[in-house]
This record gives C-alpha cells, sequence and structure tokens, in this order.
C-alpha cells in the first residue's frame, strides 16, 4: 500500500529580534510597533497558516560591553501582543515561546488559559528551559539551576500547569434564574500540585479554556530535550530543516514516543525555516546572495566570529582567512547571553570545523559566516519552493515548516501570495480553515 500523503503545516515566526532579519532593506519596518503584527498576522491568516509563532528573550544580549545590535530594536511581552492579535484574527493559532526556568506555574497556566479563552481556543506554549544565568540575573536568580536540572523543572512546571489548566471540567459555572450563578461543583479549580520544585495548593481563577490546554510546543535539542518533547509535546520547533538531518532528526524523535505509549501522529515536527523567492531559480539565488551579503555584513563577521571564539577580534581581517589562534573556553565573556545551541558545547571544536570548511571550500571569514549562519533553505521560483517543501514534508524530514521571512513585517506577503496557491493546488495544504481551534488546524485531539 501506498504511504498516505501528508497535509503540510505551514506557520510564521515573527522575524523580529534574530540574525536573520535584514533591518537594512528599505521595507524593513518597526518590530515593536502593533502595526507590524497585525500586518504579519492578517497575512498569515490570508494564507491559511496554522500559527504564529513569537521566540522569547527576556534580556538584551551583550557583545564586548555593548547592546547586541539586533537587540536595541526590542521584544516587547509576549502575552499582550498575542491577546492582541487575538483581538483582529479569527483563526490563526498563536504559539507563545515562555520559559519554564524563571517563570510560576500558577502564573503562566493563567495567561495560556486566558489567551485560550480570548482567541476562541488558539492558544499555544512553546516550553523552553533558556540557557543562561545572564537572563537570571533579570530575576534576581542569576544560574540558580544547573543546566541539567532545567528539564527536570521544565517537566515539573508544565505537570503543575496541566493540573491546574485541568482544575475545571467546564461545565461546572450554572446560571439558573431563581438560584443565580453558580458552581454546580464547589471543589472546581481546587489543586494541589508537589514534588521537588513546587508545593502549590490552591483555587485556579480561569475555567477551563475552549481547548482544555494549550497545545505544548518544545524546543530543545539535546537527548533531554528529545525526551521531554516525546513524553509532553505536541510539537517541535527544530532547527533540522534539510533533508537528511530532518529526517535523522524525525526518526530519532518519533521514535521515543512508543515508550512513552504515544502515536506518531500525536507529535509535529516543525523546523524554522528561511526562504527567498524570485520570478525563476536564477534570479532568486541572485537575491538570496544578496540577502546573505546584507544579512552578514563585514562588521556583523566579525561579530559571529568573536562569539564563538570569545575574545575581541575588532581588528581581525573578514576577507582574511579565520584566526589562528583557538577560542578561549569556559565562561563566554564576550557574548553575554548569546551562547547559542550549536556553539557553546565545544568551541574549539567548532572552530576546527569552520577551519576545515573554510579551508576545503576556500572561504574567506566573512564567507565561512555566510555559509554557517545565514543560509536559506528554500532558494527558488514558488514552483521550486513549493515542489522542496512538499518533497521534504511528504519525505519525513517534518511535518511542515515555521517560515522565518528576512524583513519585518511584509516578508510573508510573496509567500502567501505565490507558494501557498501552489501547495493548495497539489491537494497538500488546506484551501480554508476546517476548524476554529489551533488543535482543529494541527490535527490534535482536544485533551478531557
Ligand atoms: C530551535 C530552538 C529555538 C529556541 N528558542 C528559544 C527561545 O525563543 N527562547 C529561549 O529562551 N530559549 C529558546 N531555545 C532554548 C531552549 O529552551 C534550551 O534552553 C536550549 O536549547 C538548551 O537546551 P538543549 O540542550 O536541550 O538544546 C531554543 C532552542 C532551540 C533548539
Amino acid at each position: 500500500m501506498s504511504k498516505p500523503i501528508k497535509q503540510i503545516h505551514l506557520a510564521a515566526h515573527f522575524p523580529g529580534v534574530n540574525n536573520t532579519t535584514v533591518w537594512s532593506d528599505p521595507a524593513s519596518g518597526s518590530h515593536i510597533e502593533f502595526g507590524s503584527f497585525v500586518h504579519f498576522a492578517q497575512t498569515a491568516e490570508r494564507g491559511k497558516f496554522d500559527f504564529l509563532f513569537l521566540a522569547e528573550g527576556l534580556r538584551l544580549r551583550e557583545q564586548n560591553g555593548l547592546i547586541y545590535d539586533l537587540d536595541v530594536v526590542g521584544r516587547p511581552d509576549t502575552f499582550t501582543v498575542l491577546a492582541a492579535l487575538a483581538a483582529v484574527t479569527d483563526r490563526l493559532g498563536l504559539t507563545g515561546t515562555i520559559n519554564s526556568t524563571f517563570n510560576e506555574p500558577y502564573e503562566v497556566a493563567r495567561q495560556f488559559a486566558s489567551l485560550d479563552h480570548l482567541s476562541d481556543g488558539r492558544a499555544a506554549w512553546n516550553v523552553v528551559t533558556s540557557w543562561d544565568a545572564f537572563t537570571g540575573e533579570n530575576f534576581r536568580r542569576g544560574g540558580f539551576l544547573a543546566e541539567d536540572q532545567r528539564y527536570e523543572r521544565a517537566e515539573s512546571f508544565l505537570a503543575a500547569a496541566h493540573t491546574l489548566f485541568d482544575s475545571w471540567h467546564g461545565d461546572e459555572i450554572v446560571a439558573d434564574k431563581d438560584r443565580g450563578v453558580f458552581l454546580s461543583d464547589p471543589g472546581a479549580g481546587k489543586f494541589s500540585y508537589r514534588d521537588a520544585h513546587f508545593d502549590i495548593a490552591g483555587q485556579f481563577n480561569v475555567p477551563r479554556s475552549p481547548q482544555g490546554r494549550p497545545v505544548i510546543f518544545q524546543a530543545g535539542d539535546s537527548d533531554h530535550g528529545r525526551d521531554f518533547a516525546a513524553r509532553a509535546a505536541d510539537a517541535i520547533f527544530s532547527r533540522h530543516g534539510t533533508l537528511e538531518a530532518g529526517q535523522q532528526f524525525y526518526t530519532d524523535v518519533k521514535g521515543r514516543l512508543a515508550k512513552y505509549g504515544r502515536r506518531h501522529d500525536q507529535l509535529l515536527i516543525l523546523p524554522a525555516a528561511t526562504f527567498v523567492l524570485g520570478d525563476t531559480d536564477a534570479e532568486a539565488a541572485e537575491i538570496a546572495h544578496e540577502v546573505r551579503l546584507a544579512q552578514v555584513s563585514p562588521a556583523t563577521a566579525i561579530k559571529f566570529l568573536e562569539q564563538l571564539w570569545n575574545r575581541d577580534l575588532s581588528d581581525h581581517d573578514p576577507d582574511g582567512p579565520l584566526p589562528s589562534v583557538d577560542p578561549v573556553v569556559g565562561e563566554n565573556t564576550i557574548a553575554r547571553g548569546r551562547a547559542s545551541v550549536r556553539m557553546h558545547r565545544d568551541p574549539i571544536a567548532v572552530a576546527n570545523e569552520w577551519r576545515a570548511k573554510a579551508e576545503a571550500e576556500k572561504l574567506t571569514t566573512r564567507e565561512l559566516i555566510i555559509e554557517v549562519t545565514g543560509r536559506q533553505n528554500f532558494i527558488g521560483s514558488p514552483a521550486t519552493v513549493a515542489e522542496t517543501i512538499n518533497t521534504l514534508v511528504q519525505e519525513d524530514a517534518s511535518d511542515g515548516f515555521i517560515l522565518v521571512p528576512h524583513v519585518t513585517p511584509s516578508g510573508l506577503d510573496p509567500f502567501v501570495d505565490k507558494v501557498v496557491p501552489l501547495l493548495q493546488e497539489r491537494g497538500v495544504f488546506r484551501t480554508d480553515y476546517e476548524g476554529t481551534t489551533l488543535r482543529d488546524h494541527l490535527g490534535l485531539a482536544t485533551p478531557h
């Protein structure tokens, strides 16, 4: 029997503060004005996307004692933005990244349950652990949890939040002409949760929301992170967007589901992906080259280099070879809050990989940095990009993609206008929303 054709899931990551953003593009607008969020969200909804996605960063990152350049554009509060967007959209899911290290379950559960009510069942929570003590200083906590305990707390945090979400069944509020409004079950909302991390009890004050629980996302990449996702998440935001890396990740994570008694279709894999479109493949390749040069200017290339090397390289020539000195191992004092998942584990090994690649491909420092940071996933005419995305999904490299345009807020428009219709023609992407909740769009059951 041939494999059934999969439906593609598409989401839109508000570009905001990330390295792919081309702030110098004349079309680039504000990252904090509401109009930018509205334009972006309404474009995603016009394209029948599953959801909008917001990443999170709780402190302005620094490099060499200065604010890291893109961070100066600001990062407004997730719940405030998503609640406002709920009012100007109807069907689009609203996913917020909220960390489980520096927050408290009662507060976060209340915020997501409220968002789920306000949006009629469109809330999703990307549960991240966050990686640095630098963020923790904002909360007077510093690095209060060792990295390997962060998932332990994340699991407890989520279990506590689920206890709160489930403390109401949804049918306890009764309105009666004679008796007034009352609770059929006076215990509704009562909860108690205790483990090594939390000891909380009380009465939750938000009745059960349309989805019961928000859709749960996870984004960590380690063994711990993958297990956490296999056990507790509905979807993963990953960075493995190519065929081979995607398939490896997909097989690995879906393979972990059975030990938690879960099926393959209960966890969706949605990698981040960038794209560049042109009328023809050749034109797209040309534009992609320009975009990469804009994303990684000579000054940006040096900043990236310093993040890994953990030393001042301001005198280094971006058009020359990589530095011959090795990175400084240990606490990263040059790039605070910027220790990337990719780099911080073993900087010398990464530097050696970069050197080998630069030598083999005869790349200058800037060209190498472009290769390792500024690459686009999908480059081509709309037909080529539609074909590539569909192949990756049908070949189980993913269940869809979270697209990250390089221009805010209009960068998604050409994708929605030109690629989405082609996916719809192929019958692999919805022409209209069938349900009303994000769980409906993602094909996930509503918990009871
Ligand atoms: C694709 C991806 C996206 C992430 N996005 C965020 C984010 O927006 N905010 C945040 O605080 N942490 C984010 N994280 C960090 C994770 O929460 C986690 O702290 C980090 O990856 C270390 O865990 P790991 O070793 O399992 O990867 C992200 C991680 C990955 C892999």
